[in-house]
Order: C-alpha cells, then sequence, then structure tokens
C-alpha cells in the first residue's frame, strides 16, 4: 500500500488544538480511533483531513501541518458549525443512538441541518485535497453522509474508492427508527465501495437497515448490496492493537520499574485498573457502584484492594458529560468518604490522560483490569492490557457488552447491569490462582498477535483496493 495515495477523513485528527498565550499548541488525541490510525503513517505517507478541537473564523481556510509522513489538514469549524454538528447531532444524536441510549438522544432538525453541511464541507475539502487519490478511507459516525458528498463530486482522474470504517456499535433498523433522517444516513454511507465495522453482528444490523430503509438488494451470501447501479460490500474488519508497541513497552525495563513504583505508592495488596473517557458508554458509575458494594460485601477485603480510575476528559460542551463527572466525582468521594482509614485509600481517581509509556507503567502494575462498558464498539483498551502483561500474572475482568469480548472468551466476562455479577467478578479476579491467571492471558495473547493495527489497516485498505469494477456490471 505504500504506493497508495491515500487520504484518511475523520473528525477527530491526531491533535487537539489549543490556542495559548504564545501560540497554538498541539496535543495528542486520546481515542482508539487515533489509536488504530497512526502506526499506518508511520510506515506509510497520507493525508489526513480532520477537524483540530479549536473554533474558526467564518473565513478561515484550512491548514497544513507536515508530521513525518503525515499531512493533516485541519478542517476549520466555526463554533456555531461544532455545536450543531459535533455537540448536536453526532454526539447527541448518533452516539446515544447506536450505543443503545435511547433516551439521551434529542431530535432537532437544525443539528441534523448542520451535520448535513458540516458533512459537505468536510467531503468537498477532501475532494479539493485528494483529486488525484487512489483511496478515500472515511471513518466513524461523524461523517456519514461523506461518502456519499464525495461520490458526487468529479474527481481529476478516474474516480478515487472510497472506504468507511464504522468504529462503535451499528443497531438495527428498531433502534434507528428513532431518528426522522435514518434512510438519508444509510443512503449516505452506501456511497461508499466498502463499508466495515468491527464486529459480524454490527454488519448484520447494517443489512438490516438496508433491507428496511432502502430501495437495495442484498445478494446471497449478504456481504454484497446492490444499489443504485453499484455494488457496495459489507465487511466485519476488527480494528486491531499495537502489538509492537504495547508488547515492547511490557517489556522495557524502565516501564517495569514505574509500575512497581506506582504499586509501592498505592500500597495495599491488590490494584484494580479502569481506563476510559468519562463516557457514560462506558460504565464508570456502575463500576465504582459494584466496587462500593465489594467493599460493604467482603470487608476482608478493606485496607487490601484499590480501585485506581483513569476518566479521561471528552466532550465538555455536552451536558450528559459534564453531569456525568459530577456523578461519577461524587461517589468517589462518597467511597473513600466511608471507607478510607489513615493508611488506605480505596480509590485513587485521575482526571486526565497520559501517554501511552504512562499508560503502560498502569497496565503492568494491576492485578486486574476492569473494563466494563456498558456498550462499545470494540474496546482497545482491554486488548492493551493484555498485551502489555507479557507474562506477568494479570486478569482482565471484561463486558459481554465490548464488541470485543466476542473474541475474548477466556477473559471474565460480565454483564455491567447487573450488579451482582460485577461484585462477583471482582472477588473471582482477585482470588483467581495465578495458573489460571498466566492460562488466561497467553490464551487471549495468542488471538491478539494474529490480529494487529497493521493487520486491520491492511486488511481494509486491500479489501477496498479490491474491490472490482466489474461490481458495477456484472449484476
Ligand atoms: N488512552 C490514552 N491515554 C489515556 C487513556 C486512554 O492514550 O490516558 C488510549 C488507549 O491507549 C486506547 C484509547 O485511548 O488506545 C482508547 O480506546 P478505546 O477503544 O478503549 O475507547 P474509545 O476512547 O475509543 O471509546
Ligand atoms: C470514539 C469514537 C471516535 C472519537 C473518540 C473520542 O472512539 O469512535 O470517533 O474520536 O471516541 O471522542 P471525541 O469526541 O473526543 O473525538
Amino acid at each position: 500500500p505504500s504506493k497508495v495515495r491515500l487520504v484518511v477523513v475523520s473528525n477527530r485528527g491526531p491533535f487537539v488544538l489549543k490556542e495559548t498565550a504564545t501560540g497554538v499548541e498541539k496535543q495528542w488525541a486520546v481515542s482508539g480511533l487515533v489509536s488504530a490510525i497512526m502506526p499506518l503513517f508511520r510506515t506509510t505517507p497520507g493525508t489526513w483531513v480532520a477537524w483540530g478541537g479549536r473554533f474558526a473564523s467564518e473565513k478561515e481556510a484550512g491548514t497544513t501541518y507536515q508530521e513525518g509522513n503525515l499531512k493533516w489538514v485541519e478542517v476549520p469549524l466555526t463554533r456555531r458549525e461544532v455545536e450543531l454538528y459535533y455537540d448536536g447531532f453526532a454526539n447527541q444524536v448518533m452516539w446515544p443512538l447506536c450505543h443503545h441510549f435511547l433516551e439521551k438522544c434529542v431530535i432537532d432538525p437544525d443539528w441534523w441541518t448542520g451535520y448535513r453541511e458540516v458533512n459537505q464541507k468536510f467531503a468537498s475539502l477532501t475532494g479539493k485535497v485528494g483529486h488525484d487519490a487512489d483511496l478515500i478511507w472515511v471513518h466513524d459516525y461523524h461523517l456519514a453522509l461523506v461518502p456519499s458528498f464525495l461520490r458526487q463530486q468529479a474527481f481529476a482522474k478516474k474516480s478515487p474508492k472510497i472506504g468507511l470504517f464504522w468504529h462503535i456499535p451499528f443497531p438495527g433498523p428498531d433502534t434507528w427508527e428513532v431518528v426522522p433522517w435514518s434512510r438519508e444516513i444509510i443512503e449516505g454511507l452506501l456511497g461508499a465501495d466498502v463499508i466495515a465495522f468491527h464486529v459480524p453482528k454490527y454488519v448484520e444490523n447494517f443489512l438490516q437497515c438496508v433491507r428496511a430503509f432502502i430501495d437495495a438488494t442484498v445478494l446471497p451470501g449478504g456481504k454484497l448490496i446492490f444499489y443504485q447501479g453499484r455494488v457496495v460490500e459489507v465487511q466485519a474488519i476488527p480494528v486491531g492493537v499495537n502489538q509492537e508497541l504495547f508488547s515492547s513497552l511490557g517489556k522495557n525495563p524502565e516501564i517495569r520499574e514505574k509500575a512497581e513504583l506506582i504499586r509501592q505508592q498505592i500500597g495495599g495488596e491488590k490494584l484494580l485498573l479502569g481506563v476510559e473517557r468519562l463516557d457514560y458508554s462506558k460504565g464508570v458509575l456502575d463500576k465504582l457502584s459494584a466496587f462500593e458494594r465489594f467493599l460493604e460485601k467482603y470487608p476482608e477485603y478493606h485496607g487490601r484492594v484499590t480501585l485506581l480510575q483513569i476518566a479521561v476528559p471528552t466532550r465538555n460542551g455536552i451536558g450528559a458529560y459534564t453531569e456525568l463527572r459530577r456523578r461519577v466525582e461524587a461517589l468517589v468521594g462518597r467511597i473513600n468518604g466511608r471507607f478510607s482509614t489513615p493508611a488506605w485509600t480505596p480509590v485513587r481517581y485521575f482526571y486526565r490522560s497520559f501517554d501511552q509509556k504512562e499508560l503502560a507503567a498502569f497496565y503492568l502494575a494491576a492485578d486486574v483490569a476492569l473494563v466494563t462498558p456498558l456498550r462499545d464498539g470494540l474496546n482497545l483498551v482491554a486488548a492493551e492490557y493484555v498485551v502489555t502483561k507479557g507474562e506477568k500474572p494479570g486478569v482482565l475482568v471484561l463486558s459481554r457488552l465490548a464488541g470485543i469480548a466476542c473474541h475474548l472468551r477466556e477473559a471474565l466476562l460480565v454483564n455491567p447491569y447487573n450488579p451482582e455479577d460485577m461484585v462477583e467478578a471482582i472477588r473471582q479476579a482477585l482470588e483467581m490462582p495465578v495458573e489460571e491467571q498466566r492460562k488466561r492471558l497467553q490464551a487471549l495473547q495468542q488471538k491478539l498477535a494474529r490480529w494487529t493495527a497493521a493487520t486491520w489497516v491492511r486488511s481494509f485498505l486491500k479489501t477496498t483496493l479490491e474491490h472490482r469494477a466489474e461490481y458495477s456490471v456484472a449484476t
């Protein structure tokens, strides 16, 4: 793929830009999407079209930044555009809908209009910078209409292949029915040659939506859709973990020393770890409640177990997120208020993000990772924990409602909605014999070694580049 002229398009780019007194400051963006895409640009040159997380003035044109192999074109969005498209339609309709939080969906026609306009803006800028591209790779729920907008544009040479990867769950038609514009959204996606999801379940849900809302034919076998004279291919191609990075960080003596230091500083005997953006879909409140219930039920663990929770700030412009932060911090305070002793703080809470080296030290230090989202497209943290551990023992407690759970069957699987299940999983994890921990981790590591971040990229690019032109005349 190194000779392919590639353009990646997503809402969030590699960096978040902050205006400071001394100029513009770049910070790495924290998300599974960025973790998955970045390794691609270490080896392959290409262009990435994405928003920089700041508000632009009406007339601002896209700024371009060169970063090694990567040419990043910043899409300028005004405050109003961000309110309608990002805080509004993307994160208060698409996100809650796809994660099955229907009560959090707000239907507002202005948001939909803003979403369409910003999708159009992304598509035109992409068309300009990628006029000679071979492949345009669009990402995620913010940009569902971009594939069809791109298809309406004239490109310099023959049309590029258009691929779309959807990073979050994709629900079935019963759920999509809540949105008045579901048909337009599915039609927008069908502008792509290849549409891929993490797991077969989301593919199945997508195909059901096509059958329910669109005048299209799903061809026998279920992977090909005949739509407006073209064939669209639908696949499950899950994102993989950055295997090389996390396994080498896990072996790095400096990181191992850091992990040792964390353990000494925390004190106590056992360390539970939570790492996620502070998003309601991640189930942090339910996890904290389960931990509180665990301490009530098993007082013999007082002073012997600590939960270290990393909560990464996210989407602060949205009420549901500020409200969640308030509730999480109140609950952390309540648990610590009830159970702390001069020598022990049951919950250590961090409201900030860490870089991958620091994160690897936390993974190594933790006896148990509690990855218990209420819904998650895939979840990379679970995979990173397993890979970083190497030959060290450790237990992964994993929600059945995370996409990755369909592969990681050797984890301790839990239903995060069931408090008793969570409490008992914590206890079982803490009491699991070291031999069993190693056996389970090894089985999980073998699975993850076969499917890495690089495999994901190769597989997606290959599928999209090989999308056969003759499909258009075959049917
Ligand atoms: N992450 C990070 N620093 C942090 C917390 C998380 O770099 O302090 C990274 C983590 O390594 C992982 C990603 O953020 O690659 C989170 O991806 P995941 O799929 O678990 O969830 P998402 O945030 O995409 O919903
Ligand atoms: C998930 C989504 C990404 C998004 C990320 C962080 O991983 O799939 O598209 O970038 O969350 O959210 P944010 O709103 O900060 O981009």
